[in-house]
């Protein structure tokens, strides 16, 4: 069942039911101001730092679903009150449309004679998001009507704004000027700083304080002012500042009305910083007041968003006969990658924003998926991550996006975690062709005294790797790898928490054949990539040390038929058939592959078939099986889970694309498209009453096989799914992929696919690249022809002309 559309040629979902499964989201703004919303309207805003500099206010796990809070709109019209996005007050509409397109979300409802549309947006370059509201008559008579806006201001700090409520219910300060409502609240330290709400037309009232609003015990579904039609102009003193206009709005038949509120936040603007505390700067507001005053202007930034989202999409456009596939490809796949590079794991309808900064781990894989579309914010962000390495080439596993520092309370010891940031930087270079990336100076532990070139960084966590193996000579585990919940030094993923005090007599011996192979498969990109900067003797040392890890894994890491997954801390195999549950686990079967391990004896045939066999659902593949039925206090939280869901045997989207990798790789190109689609938000689009969570991203987990709701997604928009499913489906499937030398060409794809093309835009060349598939093979190309030349092999040389060049690849 779908609960609405895609409309590709304006890159939207458009959502015909107020009443989808669950809320579906969008994310607006991609520089320094965010807003999450709801297709009702619901959600909220925060500068920067979803925690530290929080907007808006929302309450999370509340009843009912979605109504913790939103950038609300009302229309009392003659009595009859409604919300054009349905929520809060729920009156049924006679029409409803939401439309999540790139950047911006328009909802539309219509009742009594009355429609009202609201654009939501954040202008490029803008510290606010404009709401520009049209209303238009669509009765024949004449209507005299009332507008409510209505924000809820938070206290800046989104944990101790729900938590120190002793303290904060006595500090809101808002100011009113005209038809802007000011938020001036400090927040502890001085913080010189502020939030706005205005309009562009003179307002026939306003509310900043809640309850004066609302009513002591009303809810955003029955606001008292609303409701009487008669704003109360209350002054927040203390307890729960909001802002609110009313607008009076008279329409002859067939008229409409346009205006333009302005939600913004506005930095160091305190007039003198001590003497006067409470006079705030409002030039910066007015000037940002001014520039969006006319809807002209408003529509003007409108096209601009969509031009810069044109642009960020265009570097890669397939053309392909399944739309599908088209649209994931071309539009939703490549947003939410950019979405997951705004907000990490921060801020989203699962995360609270206040639990977690960004990942070391996360955004390194992240920038996989983004780094064609903004290169230069790529380089930014991997030189932010190293700088959170340590001298020992470990990193701290998170750090705060305001201060780009480390988290301590969470550490590091993630050994997994080093080597993802030198995939990433390999991805840059491969994108870019900027080598003097590896000369920046970067500091360890954000101590500028402490500065190695970036090269340096990546050596460090190669050395990480080899200087932290276990008794097999497979890697140390540490805390956990990947698999955050596979606590096999029981140590806890949460600060503080231990699950037991045992351990082996050696200690914290745990290893891990997913980082193994990891380090089979990354340390293969950093040989060539010393390889061509011409340090031969570090290429050779750690070719030596790859040759090695995979004998290791050959030896002690293959259980038959598959790769172990680890030892725990007693020495005992995890993922073997020796075990009585979780006998296969999917990531080191991708890994290990995409790291050539058993790539030429059969093994990683074996590995899938096996894979396919034990793993796989119509919906994905789990992450192992059997699930764990009881608890094993030497794995950690992985058993704690109930069996089929997150880490015990749900269907963890991220890795099922190290498979669709794997398959591609081995030439299984039917295989690979096949998970491909299992999983694949625009697939799912027509169970979506099963899947529930938005057909239009990826979301990090489905309810596995052993679930009692198999096929229900939770965890939607931030997962690292996002960047590997596009790597896998972009480079691994249709075959595009970035090298140091130019475009290789090598698709992995379902036989019966006749041929494809994809414009692919590299350092600045254009590609159009048409395949032919004319012997119906998966894999291998016969013959490239790159502007009317033959050429060897299937890397197409860099032009670098700035111009177009026509490729025709002929695979057989
Ligand atoms: C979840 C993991 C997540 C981790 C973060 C665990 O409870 O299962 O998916 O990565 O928390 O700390
Ligand atoms: C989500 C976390 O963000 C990620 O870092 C981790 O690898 C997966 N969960 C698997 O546990």
């Amino acid at each position: 069942m779908q609960y609405g559309y895609f409309d590709d040629s304006r890159k939207e979902y458009v959502i015909t039911t107020p009443t989808t499964p669950y809320p579906w989201i969008n994310y607006l703004g991609s520089q320094e101001y965010f807003s999450l919303i709801s297709n009702t309207a619901g959600g909220y805003c925060f500068y920067k730092d979803a925690k530290l500099r929080r907007i808006t206010r929302y309450r999370y796990n509340n009843v009912p679903l979605d109504l913790g809070g939103g950038h609300y709109y009302y229309i009392n019209d003659n009595g009859d009150v409604w919300c054009p996005g349905w929520a809060p007050v729920k009156a049924e509409l006679d029409r409803y449309e939401c439309r999540h397109g790139m950047g911006y979300t328009k909802i539309t409802g219509a009742r009594g004679g009355l429609e009202t549309e609201v654009t939501y947006f954040v202008p490029l370059n803008t510290n606010a998001e404009i709401h520009k509201v049209v209303v238009k008559n669509t009765s024949g008579q004449k209507k005299q009507v009332k507008l409510f806006s209505f924000v809820e201001w938070c206290l800046w700090n989104a944990w101790d704004d729900m938590t120190n409520f002793q303290r904060n219910y006595n500090t809101g300060e808002v100011e009113i000027k005209g038809s802007v409502i000011y938020h001036k609240t400090e927040y502890k330290e001085r913080r010189d700083h502020y939030a706005f709400f205005s309009v562009n037309a003179p307002i026939a009232g306003f509310d900043s304080d809640r309850e004066s609003f609302m009513g002591t015990y009303n809810g955003f579904h029955n606001p008292q002012v609303v409701f009487e039609g008669k704003p109360s102009n209350s002054v927040a003193d203390g307890w729960h500042p909001i802002a609110s206009h009313c607008l009076e709005v008279q329409l002859e038949p067939g008229e409409t009305k346009e205006y333009v509120f302005v939600l913004g936040y506005v930095e160091n603007a305190f007039e003198e910083k001590f003497e006067s505390k409470n006079v705030i700067n409002k030039k910066k507001a007015e000037a940002m007041i001014e520039k969006f005053s006319t809807t002209a202007a408003v529509d003007k930034a409108l096209a601009e968003l969509a031009e810069h989202w044109d642009n960020l999409l265009g570097k890669i456009k397939l053309e392909h006969e399944d739309d599908k596939l088209n649209r994931m490809v071309n539009i939703w796949n490549q947003y939410q990658c950019m979405v997951t590079f705004n907000l990490s794991r921060s801020a989203s309808y699962f995360e609270s924003g206040i639990g977690r900064g960004m990942g070391f781990r996360d955004s390194n894989q992240d920038l996989l998926g983004f780094v064609h579309q903004i290169p230069d914010r790529a380089r930014e962000r991997i030189i932010d991550l190293a700088s959170t390495q340590l001298e020992d080439g470990g990193a701290y596993h998170q750090y705060q996006p305001l201060t780009k520092k480390g988290n301590d309370e969470i550490g590091g010891n993630f050994n997994d975690d080093p080597l993802w940031l030198v995939l990433a930087v390999v991805a840059y270079i491969k994108e870019t062709g900027d080598f003097s990336i590896l000369d920046v100076m970067t500091p360890f532990d954000n101590d500028e005294s402490k500065s190695t070139p970036l090269s340096d960084h990546l050596k460090r966590s190669m050395d990480h790797v080899i200087n932290n193996l276990g008794p097999h000579g497979l890697p140390l585990i540490g805390r956990a790898d990947w698999n955050d919940c596979l606590n096999l030094n029981c140590f806890s993923t949460t600060p503080g928490e231990s699950f037991q005090t045992t351990t082996s007599k050696d200690g914290r011996v745990a290893e891990s054949v997913m980082i193994a192979g990891m380090f089979c498969y990354i340390g293969d990109e950093y040989v060539t990539l010393m390889e061509k900067v011409g340090n031969q003797k570090e290429a050779d040392r750690i070719r030596k040390e790859v040759i090695k890890m995979r004998e290791v894994v050959m030896k002690d890491g293959w259980d038959g038929s598959w790769f172990l997954r680890a030892y725990d801390d007693f020495g005992k195999k995890i993922g073997s058939n020796e075990n009585e549950e979780g006998k296969i686990f999917i990531e080191s079967q991708g890994l290990c592959i995409m790291g050539n391990c058993g790539t030429e004896d059969g093994s990683a045939i074996k590995a899938l078939d096996a894979v396919e066999e034990r793993l796989g659902t119509k919906y994905g593949l789990v992450l192992q099986n059997p699930a764990f039925t009881k608890y094993y206090v030497e794995y950690g939280e992985i058993s704690t889970y109930p069996a089929g869901y997150k880490e015990n045997a749900g269907i963890f989207c991220h890795n099922n694309a190290w498979i669709m990798c794997a398959e591609a790789q081995m030439g299984r190109g039917d295989k690979a498209f096949d998970y491909y689609t299992r999983i694949a938000p625009a697939y799912t689009e027509e169970y979506s009453e099963i899947h529930r969570t938005e057909p239009y991203c990826y979301s990090q987990m489905v309810a596995g096989k052993d679930a009692k709701r198999h096929g229900e997604a939770k965890n939607s928009w931030l997962t690292g799914t996002a960047s590997w499913n596009f790597v896998a489906i972009s480079q691994y499937i249709l075959g595009i992929i970035p090298e140091y030398d130019g475009l290789k060409i090598d698709p992995s794809i379902p036989k019966k696919w006749d041929g494809y093309k994809v414009t692919r835009e590299f350092r600045g060349d254009v590609y159009d690249i048409t395949i032919k598939n004319p012997n119906h093979v998966s894999k291998g190309v016969a013959k490239m022809i790159v502007d009317g030349k033959e050429v060897q092999g299937n890397i197409i040389p860099l032009a670098g002309d700035k111009k177009t060049h026509k490729v025709e690849v002929v695979l057989g």
